[in-house]
Parts: C-alpha cells; structure tokens; sequence
C-alpha cells in the first residue's frame, strides 16, 4: 500500500499540473477517481481559486457565469458538473426525468456515513418506503399540531426571554441563537428529547457540537476534487477523518439509547414524536436511528439559515419590517407584549407569508442541489449530461438572475408574491428552494410556519439591527448556507431606535 503522504503529493501535484489522477489501489479498492483533463478558463479559476479575487463566494461566482451564459448552464469539467439556472432544466431534472437524476452513489458516498439508510441519503425502494411513511406522519394534524407546539414553546419560554436578556449588552450573534433554537425544536419533534440548548446560560451540547461537527465534514468532503483523499483518510483513520468517526459515534450513541428507553418504556403508541410514531412501522433499531438522523440534518440548518437571511434582508430594510408590524397589528392587535400568533391569524398574514419567500429567494438555506445521472440525457436547453456525471440546480444563482425575476431581481421585494394583497406563489422550478416534484422538502409547510412564528415574535417586540449591514454576505462552506463569522446583531426595546 503506498504511504499516505505519498498519495497526497501525487493528489496536489497532480492538481496543480491539472493532469488526470492516476488511478490507485488502496487495498486492492480503486480509490481515486479519474479527475478528467482540462485547462478552459473556468476550471483553471477553480482549481487555482483566483475566482476568490473577484467574487465573495463561490456561489457568486457561478451566479456569475450562470448569468452570463445564455442557456443559463454551464460545465465544470474538472467536477463533471453541470451547473443549470434553468427553470425548464430544473423541471427536467427533479420531475420529468426524476428517474434518470437520483442522488446517487457519490453523494451516497459523503453522507453515508453520516445518515445510513435514511431518506437524506436513500434513492429506490427504500426512499420510496421512508418517504410515503413520512408524508403520512407529517402531514397528520397532530403531528403538525405537536410541532406548532414546540415551537410556540421555545419562542416563549426560551428565545424571548434570552433576547430580553441581552438587550443593552452589546453584539448577540443570532445565526448562533438561531441554530440553537432550531436544534432544540428539531431534536423535540423528532426524538422526543430536549438538549435545552436554548436555555439562558446557553450550555454546551455535546450532542450538537458532535452533530455540527459531523455534518461539516461531511460536506468537506465533497469540497475534494477526488474522493480518493477522505477515502484514503478514512481507511487510515487520520486528520478530518478521525475526527468525523469520533462524531458519528457520539450522535448514533445518543440516538440508540433514545431508541432503547423508549423501547423499554414502550410508550410510543401515545406520543407524537417522529421516531415514537415510526416505531410502529419499523422494527430494526438502526434503519429507525438513520430515519431519524436524517430529519436532524433536513430540518436543523436549514430553518436557523433561513431565518438568519431574513434578518440580515430585514435589517437593510426596515419599511418591510414596519409594514410587518402594521399586518400584524391588524390581525393581532398592537400590543408588542402578544408576540404568538395563532396557526388561523398567520393564515391571514399574507405580507409576513411573501417576505419569507422573498427572503429564501435571495438567500436559499440549500444553495445548489446535486443529482448524478443514471444515462446519457439531454437538458431540454440543449445540454448534453453524460451518465454518471453530475447535475446541479443552482436555487442561489435562480434568485439572482433577471431573466426569471426581472430587473430588480437583487432587491428585496415582498410585493413581487403579492397580488391585490394575496399570496401569489411562484412556479416552483422557477423558486426551487424547497426543491420540486417527487422530492420535495417535506417539511415545507413546518419550516415556514416556523420562521413567520419566530420573525413576528421578534419583530413585534425587539429591534434587531444587524452590525455591519454594509458588507457583503459571506459563507462557510458546508452543505447548508451558514454565515460566516455568524450574525452579530444588537437587540433593543422596540421602537427604541425610532425614539432616540
Ligand atoms: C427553510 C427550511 C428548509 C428548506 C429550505 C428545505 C429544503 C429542502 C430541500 C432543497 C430538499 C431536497 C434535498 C434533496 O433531495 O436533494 C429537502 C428535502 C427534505 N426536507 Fe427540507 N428544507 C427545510 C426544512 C425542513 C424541515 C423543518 C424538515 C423536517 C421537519 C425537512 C424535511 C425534509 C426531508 C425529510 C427531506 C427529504 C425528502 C426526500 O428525500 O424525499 N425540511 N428540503
């Protein structure tokens, strides 16, 4: 077996001289992928990031050229990525040929570890098997009833009164509240457990720090130009690798011993929680601990990403926030102290509802979505896609482009979903944040009354500034955008700004 060393000099030489991998055997597996040969402009500015001198984020530098292109797709050879901003193409992918587009082997690859079996990470008969579960579970009334719960209960035992708290101290980074809350409601409606990571001293979770980490570099490794590297880290359990198994461990350890006392209780025939409501469909512990993981992942970064971009949007416009407040007032009355909407006064909030959308278009919490194809196809805008290469549909890059939103495409505009003051939705391959077709998120209907019931609550009785408005929105990597160097805001009593 060569040494790992060697395998990594070779890697980068290899990069650098932007030559084919020669293929190695570790073990006797072959491990490397054959990066294929290419030196066109865009696969030089990836492999050399000088993209990075003119762009903040990757994403906007494929927004970039996605929008200079005039099929609205592009390739990068190196990956054997095809990266579209199509809508006709998005439809394509995720519905009319869905069968050709599954997730496919590679990303099985990345996040199998993490996620097993579950329905993140699952394509054929057993998606279909956990996804039919799971449209009857969530769309029963009262597991969606039990979820409204908790959230209301984490808004007004934990998230109110820790902002109330802070208020006069000086900078709160919100992604990080947000992420907490999100957690603890995630880890409620799927396990039936609370890791409390919310409450006012803001403890410590080894739980979610060893859910962080594993999701993080689980995504990195899909950063690699080969999977050659993490596998070869893998098998010689070293760096990133090491790290990521130490993680995977503790989360699979926690979930089993859920797993087990609920068992031992046998109790699940009354509750509400996800994995109590599985229990009576599945038998084999570990498929229920991977269902059940897999909703950790789905439902945790993405609501606190999606709320973290909708105050960062709010704070550089505060005529959206007061004109909130205004339909608030109207349908709840105006006393800031009323800051939980019911389920029925949301439905009447039609304003509130368009700036959530509006929002996630601008800052989409899945950035990009890959598929491998099975075969050969042809994207209906004429592009070629080689089987058992990648396809990306870019939701960050489609919020962007002015051929599908039009001119003002960069501004935050909730009007735009509105018509005579109602709720107008978008074709959903033109606004495929929550994805479309068979595959849709399906926790769509959770998560947004989920941000509406945090963004009134907190919009009725604080003013959040962000600090820092002026600059640009800058990510960390990983497979849900997150801001990096979070979302530092300062929180007051409301209309304390306005009197001043
Ligand atoms: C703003 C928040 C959310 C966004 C933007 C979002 C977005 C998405 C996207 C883009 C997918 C497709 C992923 C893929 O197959 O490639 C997805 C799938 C999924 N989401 Fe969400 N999601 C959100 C919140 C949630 C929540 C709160 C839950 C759970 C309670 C959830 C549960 C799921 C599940 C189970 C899937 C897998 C569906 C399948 O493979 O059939 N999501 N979501």
């Amino acid at each position: 077996m060569p040494p790992f060393s060697f395998l990594l000099r070779s890697l980068s030489l290899s990069l650098r001289l932007s030559l084919s991998f020669p293929a190695v055997s570790l073990d006797g597996a072959l491990v490397l992928a054959v990066a294929p040969l290419c030196s066109c402009d865009v696969c030089a500015s990836y492999l050399s990031s000088s993209w990075s001198s003119e762009f903040p984020n990757l994403c906007d530098w494929y927004t970039h050229l996605l929008r200079s292109s005039p099929t609205g797709t592009i390739h990068v050879h190196v990956l054997r990525n095809t990266i579209t901003a199509n809508p006709v193409n998005v439809e394509h992918i995720v519905r009319a040929r869905f069968d050709n587009y599954p997730k496919g082997k590679p990303f099985n690859a990345i996040l199998g570890d993490l996620l097993g079996r579950g329905i993140f990470n699952a394509d054929g008969e057993s998606w279909r098997f956990q996804r039919k579960m799971a449209s009857l579970e969530l769309g029963s009334v009262s597991v969606r009833a039990y979820a409204f719960d908790i959230v209301r209960g984490e808004i007004e035992t934990r998230l109110v009164p820790l902002l109330a708290s802070r208020m006069g101290c000086g900078n709160v980074d919100l992604q990080d509240v947000f992420r907490r809350f999100s957690f603890d409601s995630i880890c409620k409606f799927s396990f039936g457990l609370d890791p409390g990571c919310l409450q006012l001293s803001l403890p410590v979770s080894s739980f979610a720090l060893a859910f962080d980490l594993a999701s993080r570099l689980s995504a990195e490794r899909a950063a690699h130009v080969s999977h050659g590297v993490w596998k070869a880290k893998r098998l010689l359990n070293v760096g990133s690798e090491r790290r990521l198994r130490d993680a995977i461990k503790l989360v699979n350890a926690l979930a089993e011993e859920v797993i087990r006392q609920r068992r031992r209780l046998g109790s699940f025939a009354t509750r509400n929680d996800l994995l109590s409501r599985f229990m009576g469909t599945v038998d084999d512990d570990v498929y229920l601990r991977d269902i059940v993981i897999s909703f950790l992942l789905a439902g945790r970064d993405t609501v606190a990403s999606a709320l973290t971009g909708f105050f960062w949007l709010l704070s550089r416009n505060p005529e959206v926030e007061r004109l909130i407040r205004g339909e608030s007032d109207l349908v709840m009355g105006s006393s800031a102290g009323d800051v939980l909407a019911s389920f029925e006064q949301m439905q009447h909030m039609h304003y509130l509802h368009a700036a959530v959308h509006e929002s996630m278009r601008l800052f989409p919490p899945v950035q990009f979505d890959s598929k491998f194809a099975s075969a050969d196809d042809m994207l209906p805008d004429g592009t070629a896609v080689g089987g058992g290469t990648r396809v990306t549909y870019h939701p960050y890059a489609m919020g962007r482009m002015q051929r599908i939103w039009g001119p003002d495409c960069l501004e935050f505009r909730p009007e735009r979903w509105l018509q005579d003051g109602v709720f107008r939705p978008e074709s959903l391959y033109k606004f495929p944040v929550f994805q479309a077709g068979p595959r849709a998120c399906l926790g769509k209907e959770m998560a947004v009354v989920e941000m509406k019931s945090v963004a009134l609550a907190l919009v009725r009785r604080f003013d959040v500034r962000v600090v820092g408005t002026d600059q640009q929105a800058r990510f960390s990597p990983g497979l849900t955008a997150t801001m990096s160097g979070g979302l530092p805001v300062i929180v007051q009593e409301r209309d304390s700004i306005y009197q001043k």
